[in-house]
């Protein structure tokens, strides 16, 4: 049976990557931090149905943690760090824990395997398109895009210590001839979706909107939007609006259940190398405002959405759209679901969510 370590097990990745490796028979170890509050949520179905997962503690920025989580098994087939401070406004505001967990944490697993002399271990890195920043290339048509040539142009603290890891990768690879390999992947989403990235702000917030109207017997007619909150009929039947920053930003979104699949076959392959994974198609916040309001039954929500400028970075990346040509030849690895699919997803199950609960069922999408 093979085995296999998911630093940042808990994370959105993390789980849907664990679920993937279950599912392949692996025996695997997840790494979770310590939390004052039950962090497990993602993976509670796997804890409760199966004897190949176990959880155990541990944190990146701290090496003898990670060499003794690497140490649990006598043979590790493959680690996975999926580990990090994954929120790009959020580095902003905490620099140094970004750089010591997102660059450095990923330095410290790599010196473990070195350190542990574990040289069949296959070593995943996750790595972001957020490293490319400002920067593209042109294809014929005069498209821009981003591949695995594209120079790097990080304009946030997070894609600094992601380009700072990455490198640590391709140094580890050659001058210890690790099987060391890192996706640089586009954005992806889902129902697991961390609740402060703009998707899941936005399909969280028109299900609930849905929700409210239909609790107050509400049609769109019957609403008065002002200010931040828009009211119903009567006095007491309000809700905030919802607060968003830049909406003009483009991004190449994809499901994240697709996206763990690229990262296992990485590490399947001959030859370690690193791979784009994304879906080769871009749209801006403001289409996918269009798409989520579109799925409640609403054609137009400039009058519940407020543009506020707490939620714009002090520098923003304006245009992704990666081409994952290296990983469909090499990997014969394609995306399964486009954007259409990946709102419905994330709508529905937040619908679903919202209504099990009600009823108290317990949740596991
Ligand atoms: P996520 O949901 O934020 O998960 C991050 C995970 O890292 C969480 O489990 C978190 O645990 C854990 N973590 C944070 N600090 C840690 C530390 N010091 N020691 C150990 N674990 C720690 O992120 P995601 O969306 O699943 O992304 C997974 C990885 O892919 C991240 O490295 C992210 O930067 C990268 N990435 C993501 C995307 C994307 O669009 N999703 C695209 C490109 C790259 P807590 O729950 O305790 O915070
Ligand atoms: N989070 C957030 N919240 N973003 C907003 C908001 C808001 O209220 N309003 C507008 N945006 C814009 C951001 O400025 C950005 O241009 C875009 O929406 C996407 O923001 P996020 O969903 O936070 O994702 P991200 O692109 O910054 O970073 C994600 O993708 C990277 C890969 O490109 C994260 O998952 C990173 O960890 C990942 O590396």
């Amino acid at each position: 049976m093979k085995t296999a370590i998911v630093f940042g097990v808990n994370g959105q990745d993390g789980s849907h990557l664990a679920d993937l490796l279950v599912e392949k028979q692996y025996k695997v170890l997840g790494v979770v931090r310590r939390s004052s509050t039950d962090n497990t949520d993602r993976i509670k179905h796997l804890l409760k149905n199966n004897d190949n997962f176990n959880i155990v503690e541990g944190d990146i920025t701290d090496s003898s943690s990670i060499m003794s989580v690497v140490n649990t098994y006598e043979h590790v087939d493959e680690i996975y760090n999926l580990a990090a401070q994954s929120h790009v406004g959020t580095s902003f505001k905490q620099p140094g824990l970004t750089w010591d967990v997102t660059g450095k944490g990923c330095m410290n697993i790599l010196q473990a395997i070195v350190d542990l002399g574990l040289h069949g271990t296959r070593f995943y890195q996750a790595s972001s398109s957020e490293m490319f920043g400002d920067s593209y290339d042109t294809d014929l048509s005069g498209e821009k895009y981003q591949n695995e040539n594209t120079r790097f142009l990080p304009q946030s603290p997070y894609a600094i210590a992601k380009c700072a890891a990455h490198q640590a990768v391709r140094l580890y690879r050659e001058a210890y001839n690790l099987h060391a390999s890192a996706g640089i992947l586009f954005n992806h989403e889902g129902p697991r979706r961390g609740d402060n990235f703009v998707t899941k702000k936005i399909t969280n917030w028109a299900v609930d909107f849905k929700l409210w109207m239909e609790k107050h017997n509400l049609n769109i007619d019957d609403l008065n939007p002002c200010e931040g909150f828009i009211y119903g009929r009567v006095l007491g039947e309000s809700i905030p609006k919802l607060r968003l920053g830049n909406l003009d930003a483009f991004r190449d979104w994809g499901y994240a259940g697709d996206y763990v699949e690229a990262m296992w076959l990485m590490l399947q392959q001959d030859y370690p190398d690193d791979y784009v994974i994304c879906t080769g198609k871009t749209y801006t916040v403001r289409q996918f405002l269009d798409l989520a309001f579109k799925a409640i039954g609403v054609s137009d929500w400039s009058d519940y959405v407020v543009v506020d400028k707490n939620f714009y970075r002090p520098a923003e990346v304006d245009y992704l759209r990666g081409d994952s040509s290296k990983a469909k030849q090499n990997l014969g690895w394609t995306p399964k679901h486009d954007l259409n699919d990946l709102v419905s997803l994330m709508v529905y199950s937040r619908l679903n969510e919202k209504l099990q609960n009600h009823a108290g069922f317990v949740k596991n999408i």
